[in-house]
């Protein structure tokens, strides 16, 4: 691996039955950049994700992330590790509130035994209030503050995919996976979205993958784009490179990429 390479993934496979979702794949990214992976529908691009964080096995190949090879660990240790993710179908626990979804994401983390949860020790009361602690300030990132208390399920689309990109944080991951984060929202709030990406890798380092169908994202954020097809990885580069791409443009016939 380059030294500041963080996510090497070689002649990666993934199959269901007879379909071949993922064939073949070679990819790198490097730290500190924000990608797009974009493709038409089925192309294989949620699969990658589910492949990268645990939620699918692979036939074949390799995913080595900081050095470590992730091929055959668990979900729960591969977002250990720093690998997290949003979830196209957004995942939220809807009847709590918006503070509670972060509370419950910053117990799974904690180090604190069960037994001494119950027993409220001063380890646990003291975790338990860094908790509240975290979770308000993430609020705060994502510009949620004012819904803290509202349930999940009553807040609008785009402030449940904030939520949810809260979530993925509270892990505090190196490599962070957006899966269709836009989908749903209105122009304003996709603006917002962008931002809050920017801001993100700005402030705390984090590398970025996106898959996103809105074309102007993409190519406002992501300075490199990975093209899948079919489970192929048909091209990558810049917006520029893969705009005039022969392939893709074939792949999307004759959408506005
Ligand atoms: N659990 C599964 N079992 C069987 N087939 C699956 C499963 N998950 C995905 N597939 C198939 O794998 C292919 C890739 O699906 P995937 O969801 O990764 O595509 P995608 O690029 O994310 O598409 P979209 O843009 O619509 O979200 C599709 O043909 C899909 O039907
Ligand atoms: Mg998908």
């Amino acid at each position: 691996m380059e030294p500041n390479e963080l996510l090497q993934v070689s002649k990666l496979s993934v199959s269901f039955g007879g379909l071949k979702a993922i064939s073949n794949v070679d990819l790198s990214i490097y730290e500190g950049e924000l990608v797009g992976l974009i493709g038409p529908n089925g192309a294989g691009k949620t699969t990658l994700f589910n492949a990268l964080t645990g939620l699918c096995r692979p036939s074949s190949g390799d995913i080595i992330f900081c050095g470590q090879n992730l091929i055959k660990k668990s979900a729960h240790y591969i977002c250990r590790h720093g690998i997290t993710r949003t979830f196209q179908n957004i995942r939220l626990f809807k009847t709590l509130t918006v503070l509670d979804n972060l509370r419950i994401a910053y117990h799974q983390n904690m180090r604190y035994s069960f037994i001494s949860g119950i027993l409220q020790t001063r380890n646990a009361r003291r975790q338990e209030q860094e908790a509240l602690k975290e979770a308000y300030a993430m609020l705060e990132i994502v510009g949620l503050t004012q819904h803290a208390d509202e349930r999940a399920v009553n807040l609008s689309y785009g402030n449940q995919r904030k939520l949810e990109i809260a979530r993925a944080l509270v892990t505090q991951p190196k490599l962070l996976l957006l899966d269709e984060p836009a989908a749903g929202m209105n122009p304003a709030e996709t603006q917002e979205l962008l931002h809050l990406i920017r801001f993100l890798r700005s402030e705390f380092g984090i590398t970025i993958i996106l898959i996103e169908h809105d074309m102007n994202l993409v190519m406002n954020l992501c300075e490199r784009i990975f093209v899948l097809d079919y489970g192929v990885l048909i091209a990558q580069g810049s917006v520029e490179e893969v705009r005039s791409n022969e392939q893709v443009i074939q792949a999307y016939l004759g959408a506005d990429v």
